[in-house]
């Protein structure tokens, strides 16, 4: 008998889900025992019961397609915005898996969706996931697919903005995309050579870096490219988010009302500055180095466009190994990359965690024998 198999995207959108949709849906079908749906726009999809058949025509010619065909969005099944409200749709969406008599859902995201396909599987459906993200930041996989793509993008960012500051003589900081992990500044920055690369593990003093800008001032090079992670941190700031943290956690175990409300206050003028957060570096180094300074934020440029042929292969091993997991009775997994292989990890073992940059791992290491300068 036939296997149906549902297909959703959700979270940020990333290069590489489109030959993932393709590699799942052309692998079921020509397994002669597998049929495809999609659901649109991620788990709201599934819960409007909104589908979209994946048959061989609309497979073919997707490969090399950004974004997703499915369409995305960042809402959860147990807190689903409806109307003003955030309601629980979870037991909607678990009827609509039974109605399209579904033998598998897999779901493709990055950490939040894992979190999310992880409580559908708790409530019994059959559930498998692969890591996208171009933050690179989802635990227990080598890699995510569209961090290669993404990495590319800012590399020749970064390349083009080098050529204007060397012209001009200016600081340019370049702001990369990362909240909490560091990967894709510390790649895209490796690999365009920045002189200063900025990640969220490693707190920056700002003191540190007009050091290293002027340092190169007197050996004759009168420009610097920083490259900073959005989610990078002074270390004051640092520690004052540490402690904000620390106090939430109080809050909630010592159910303290008063105290949780001052700091979701505190939490969120926290974010708000954090926004402007690259802005006040390149003005502080304007006025520390006497250079000027100017900043780019590359933003969903990095997101956008063609997969890179890595991410499309890589897209493909996962997408197509899903269908031999199906065929194995594999579920309550992510299929990750481990090596040149793939390999199902439990959900248990990927929600909750995320894949920060180790600091004694080799790329950090590498920036910081060829004098590259971490703000630390
Ligand atoms: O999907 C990950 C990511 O690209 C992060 O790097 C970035 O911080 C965030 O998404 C941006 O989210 P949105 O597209 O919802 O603004």
């Amino acid at each position: 008998m036939n296997k149906h198999i549902g297909i959703l995207t959700a979270g940020g959108d990333s290069p590489g889900l489109n030959a993932a949709i393709r590699g799942i849906g052309k692998s079921a079908i020509h397994s002669n025992r597998m049929d495809v749906i999609g659901f649109r726009d991620g788990f709201r999809g599934l819960m409007e019961n909104r589908i979209m058949r994946l048959d061989l025509q609309v497979l073919s010619s997707i490969l090399t397609l950004g974004g997703t065909i499915l369409g995305t969005s960042r809402d959860k099944p147990h807190k689903m915005p409806v109307g003003a409200e955030t309601v629980d749709m979870t037991d909607v969406i678990c009827d609509n898996y039974y109605r399209n008599n579904l033998d598998v859902l897999i779901c493709l995201g990055g950490g939040g969706t894992q979190k999310n396909a992880y409580r559908l599987a708790q409530r019994g459906l059959n559930i498998l996931t692969l890591p996208k993200t171009i933050d690179n930041d989802v635990a227990n996989t080598d890699v995510t697919f569209g961090f290669h793509t993404a990495m590319e993008i800012a590399t020749e960012a970064i390349d083009r903005l080098h050529s204007t500051a060397h012209s001009h003589h200016r600081i340019i900081v370049v702001e990369v995309m990362g909240h909490n992990a560091g990967w894709l500044a510390l790649g895209a920055g490796i690999a365009s050579g920045a002189d200063v690369i900025l990640i969220p593990e490693i707190p920056f003093d700002t003191v540190e870096i007009a050091k290293a800008i002027r340092q190169r001032q007197q050996r004759g090079n009168n420009f610097s490219i920083v490259v900073v992670a959005e989610g990078a941190l002074s270390k004051m700031d640092h520690i004052e988010l540490v402690k904000l943290k620390e106090l939430k956690l109080k809050a909630k175990e010592e159910k303290d009302s008063k105290l949780k409300k001052t700091v979701t206050e505190e939490l969120k003028k926290f974010s708000v500055l954090h926004r402007t957060n690259t802005l006040r570096l390149s003005q502080e180094l304007e006025e520390m180095t006497g250079l000027e300074s100017r900043l780019t934020i590359l933003g969903h440029l990095q997101r956008g466009g063609t997969p890179s042929a890595a991410d499309r292969v890589l897209a493909t091993r996962l997408g197509s190994a899903c269908i031999q997991y199906i065929e194995e009775g594999v579920s309550g997994a992510m299929i990750a990359v481990k090596g040149q292989g793939t390999a199902a990890v439990p959900l248990e073992e990927v929600v909750g965690k995320r894949s920060l940059v180790p600091l004694d791992h080799s790329w950090l290491l590498s920036a910081r024998r060829v004098g590259t300068c971490l703000g630390d």
